[in-house]
């Protein structure tokens, strides 16, 4: 017997005994039975690529401006977005979706301070109405991979909302002062590489989003930031 068709025939066998324990499903059908979860991870992939891009943009242009710790901030944010990505497409590729390149979506640009009010809007926007319409998609198929992930991004975009909020709570009046504060400081950056979260201190204890150990915090690295921007 040849070694394909010895090789076929057992993958043959393996999929009957898992479809009689009802552990196997072609991925056709995986992909029938989570219709919601994948409609919704799509709009949610489509989502954090498109902020990713804002907060690469708006890093780069306030790099430019000459507001590092601003860009340095926009960066990490950037990454935690990146991440919220991935996740949806790895819980996609278990249910045999073929994954896309969503379509670099380039923000409005402003000026910096601008950028930061539109920022915040985004952020306001997805924790109020496109992340409330992703969880209730991915609850009505309860797959717990894709509800853990979305509950994640969700609270890690709440994070982003207060970190930028501290920053533009002050921007009408002092902004110059407060950026100029923020570059003084020569805060560091730690992204949890399983949720998203953006802290400046690796927590002692656990990730307060998706309560893993520490070690799963990345640090920044602003040069790094800086030449892929
Ligand atoms: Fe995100
Ligand atoms: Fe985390």
């Amino acid at each position: 017997m040849g070694h394909t068709r010895r090789t076929f025939l057992q993958n043959l066998a393996l999929s009957g005994l898992l479809t009689t324990l009802g552990l196997w499903h072609s991925p056709a059908a995986r992909a029938a039975a989570y219709e919601a979860t994948v409609a919704a991870l799509r709009q949610g992939v489509r989502g954090e690529h498109k902020a990713y891009t804002r907060y690469r943009v708006f890093g780069a242009d306030a790099g430019s401006e000459g507001y590092h710790g601003i860009a340095y901030l926009f960066g990490a944010v950037a990454l935690s977005e990146l991440i919220h990505a991935q996740n949806y497409n790895r819980v996609l590729a278990t249910l045999g979706q073929e994954l896309e390149q969503p379509p670099e979506v380039m923000p409005v640009v402003g000026t910096t301070k601008e950028n930061l009010i539109s920022a915040m809007e985004a952020e306001i926007a997805t924790i109020d109405k496109v992340y409330p319409a992703i969880l209730a998609g991915v609850e009505k198929d309860e797959l717990a991979s894709a509800v853990r992930n979305v509950q994640y991004s969700w609270a890690s975009h709440v994070q982003h909302r207060d970190a930028l909020d501290k920053i533009r709570r002050y921007s009408p009046t002092y902004f110059e002062t407060v950026a100029r504060r923020i570059d003084e400081r020569s805060e560091r950056y730690y992204v949890c590489q399983i949720c998203g979260s953006v802290q400046s201190k690796i927590p002692e204890d656990r990730c307060s989003i998706c309560l893993r150990a520490p070690i799963n915090f990345a640090y920044v690295e602003p040069k790094m930031l800086a030449a892929t921007s």
